[in-house]
């Protein structure tokens, strides 16, 4: 399978992406230089050229419901580049209740536009007792950690899914911690309960997903921040597609059917999930998806303006570079690392030939290559604009 993304810039041969095999993706520049825009391409070709594939896009700012809208912005330029417009089926995924995120209005227009949406919720049993300790910032050897560290280990024994409500139970009815413990303990369960986010009853992935969709995560519509429930979501979902496509992959090498497809996970402002030089939710789980992800058929595309804020794990891990322009020193500069011998010439002396918006170096680690590249038009609508 190949993905077309553009033309080289002088050449102007026809530049494609070799996603025969899972791929670690890796676009940046400053602002406004066509990262977000970039990753829609790429997103539109997976689209276009599989079946059992699917792109799950997630996404901070809100923005890619646009792609089930016709690039009607660009029409010019895509005449010029002989690519027709093209709104794309939309399966929007929103955590906790639709109606509630974005009001009732807001619902009806996007379902009159052709976009499906589906409630994503989280299954508190599909979280670990290190999970959860984590997401209270509670210490495992301190009470609160201690007492529900116990809890969920308990009900993990029994191998069904649990919920809210059994975790509080647990909780309350434990012997060993002390009043005030639980009652601290209680508190944050019964926010955790206000966040609107957890299932009351067992939701596999694969039902809210569409595989015949492009499936865009909104996670604007909750808290950012390293320990944030926009972390959490992105953590909990793509532990759990990586634990089904390993399975998955062991019954593809016997032989045997298997239904759970590929996934290429799109992620945009990606410093906010893999931050260097701290921690975060869901850092663990994507270092793991970037290192390990090829066997069992996991793909990633990270966007970032600030490739230095980025995890260097990750940076040193993806195997193709988007880089668009790029101007700070400190950017520049975390740039060597992404430089390989057989580029001829460091990273940076490629990037400082940018002239344009949309154009990018190219990097692919796999066949040793370096072009500069004019990345084709979206065939749909790009919703970075600024108002
Ligand atoms: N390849 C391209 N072809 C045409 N226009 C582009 C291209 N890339 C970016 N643009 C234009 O630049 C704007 C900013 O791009 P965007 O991807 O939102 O920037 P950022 O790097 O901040 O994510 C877009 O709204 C679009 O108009
Ligand atoms: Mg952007």
């Amino acid at each position: 399978m190949k993905l077309y993304i553009g033309q080289e810039i002088e050449e102007e041969d026809d530049v494609y992406i070799d996603a025969s095999s899972a791929r670690s993706i890796l676009a940046c520049g400053k602002r406004g230089t066509g990262k977000s825009y970039t990753l829609g391409n790429v997103v539109e070709e997976i689209h276009t050229e599989t079946n059992d594939v699917v792109p799950l896009v997630i996404d901070p700012m809100g923005i890619y419901w646009t792609m089930a809208e016709e690039n009607d912005d660009q029409r010019d330029l895509l005449w010029d580049w002989g690519v027709t417009e093209q709104g794309f089926p939309v399966n929007l995924l929103v955590p906790g209740d639709p109606e509630d995120r974005y009001g009732d209005d807001i619902v009806r227009e996007f379902r009159s536009r052709g976009i499906d949406l589906n409630p994503l919720l989280l299954n508190p049993s599909d979280m670990s007792p290190d999970g959860w300790c984590d997401l209270f910032d509670l210490n495992i050897n301190k009470p609160m950690g201690i007492t529900l560290y116990r809890a969920i280990r308990e009900l993990n024994e029994d191998d069904t899914p649990f919920y809210l409500p059994d975790i509080i139970n647990k909780v309350e009815m434990d012997g060993s911690s002390s009043d005030r413990t639980k009652e601290a303990l209680l508190n944050r369960l019964e926010m955790a309960r206000d966040w609107d986010i957890f299932a009351g009853e067992y939701q596999d992935v694969w039902t809210t997903f569409d595989e015949n969709r492009i499936n865009v995560l909104d996670v604007s519509v909750l808290d950012p921040g390293q320990y944030g429930l926009r972390n959490l979501v992105v953590d909990v979902l793509g532990k759990e597609l990586f634990r089904q496509r390993q399975d998955a992959r062991r019954r593809e090498e016997m032989g045997l059917r298997v239904e759970i497809p590929k996934v290429w996970l799109f992620i945009d402002e990606a410093h906010n999930f893999v931050p260097s030089g701290s921690s975060s939710l869901a850092k663990d789980m994507l270092i793991r998806w970037v290192k390990e992800g090829r066997q069992p058929g996991l793909s990633i595309v990270v966007a970032s303006q600030q490739p230095s804020a980025i995890d260097s794990e990750v940076l040193s891990q993806c195997d193709i570079t988007l880089c668009h322009k790029i101007t700070t020193k400190e950017d520049i500069r975390s740039l060597d690392k992404l430089s390989q011998d057989y580029m001829g010439s460091n990273l940076k002396t490629y990037v400082r030939q940018i002239d344009n918006v949309g154009e990018a170096v190219f990097v692919d680690d796999d066949e040793e290559t370096v072009q500069m590249v004019k990345i084709r038009p979206r065939k749909s609508q790009h919703g970075g604009g600024e108002a």
